[in-house]
């Protein structure tokens, strides 16, 4: 190779690896909210998944739950939760089990978890939620921060639940008060113990509105 042609390629290699790292760093904090999967293939890899979750996991069921921006961490807990038998549901059962492949499951939630965090589509004022969510000691805010955001410093594992389908979030408030979802170190179940039907109607109210 003549030597300019050298000095050209070599100028190209450093720009180019200075491109991507500085793309790399901009992009550091969702590298580790996606887990390890690469979320390009996990786009191809979840054409059923986005069937019933939305393509950019904005499910318009209110009964299906939004992935978009979800901890892949946490996705990949409910799928191996699915897949054990931990947690129950007729239809999603069967969809956890067509993820046998690890690397497809990866994918799949960093396909998810790389989408723009979910949000309402209109704020919720509803105080007596909002008073239950920011309770001292066990308020929801612990786990879930502020805004829904989740990973609080009271559980780095608590999902993203600002902005989830209404009726989504008392189907599974309701569910963990009953026993029927269990969460591993029974917290979510203690404390919807101590919530009314009407206490969890309203905590959802102002959850979806985040
Ligand atoms: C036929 C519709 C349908 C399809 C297809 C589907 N899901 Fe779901 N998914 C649901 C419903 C409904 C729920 C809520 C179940 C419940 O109420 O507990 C759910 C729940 C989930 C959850 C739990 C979310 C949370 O916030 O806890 C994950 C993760 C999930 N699905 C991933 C997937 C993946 C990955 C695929 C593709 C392999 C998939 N789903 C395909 C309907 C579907
Ligand atoms: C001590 C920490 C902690 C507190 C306090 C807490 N949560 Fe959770 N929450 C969790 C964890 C951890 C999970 C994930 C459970 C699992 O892995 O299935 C969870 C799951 C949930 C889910 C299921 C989300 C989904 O996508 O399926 C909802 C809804 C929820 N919490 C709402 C609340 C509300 C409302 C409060 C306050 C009344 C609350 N949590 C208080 C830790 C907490």
């Amino acid at each position: 190779m003549p030597r300019t042609c050298l000095n050209f390629t070599i100028t190209l290699i450093v720009l180019l690896f200075s491109a991507t790292t500085a793309f790399a760093a901009k992009n550091a904090p969702h590298a580790a909210h996606i887990n390890g999967g690469d979320p390009v293939a996990g786009k191809d890899k979840s054409m059923l998944c986005q069937s019933c979750h939305g393509e950019d996991g904005n499910s318009p069921s209110t009964e299906i739950p939004k992935l978009s921006g979800q901890y892949a961490t946490y996705i990949q807990k409910q799928i191996r939760d699915f897949q054990s038998g931990f947690r129950k549901d007729p239809v999603v059962s069967e969809m956890a089990a067509t993820l046998p492949n690890n690397q497809d499951m990866l994918d799949i939630s960093a396909y998810f978890a790389s989408q723009q965090p979910m949000k309402a589509d209109e704020p919720v004022i509803n105080q007596a939620g909002q008073d239950r969510f920011m309770k001292d000691g066990n308020g929801c805010v612990t786990c879930h921060e502020l805004g829904g955001k989740g990973a609080g410093a009271g559980s780095p594992l608590a999902p993203l639940i600002g902005g989830q389908h209404k009726d989504y979030l008392v189907k599974q408030l309701k569910a963990f008060k009953k026993g029927e979802r269990r969460e591993v170190k029974g917290m979510m179940n203690m404390i919807l113990g101590f919530m009314s039907d009407q206490d969890i109607e309203d905590v959802a109210s102002y959850v979806s509105g985040l």
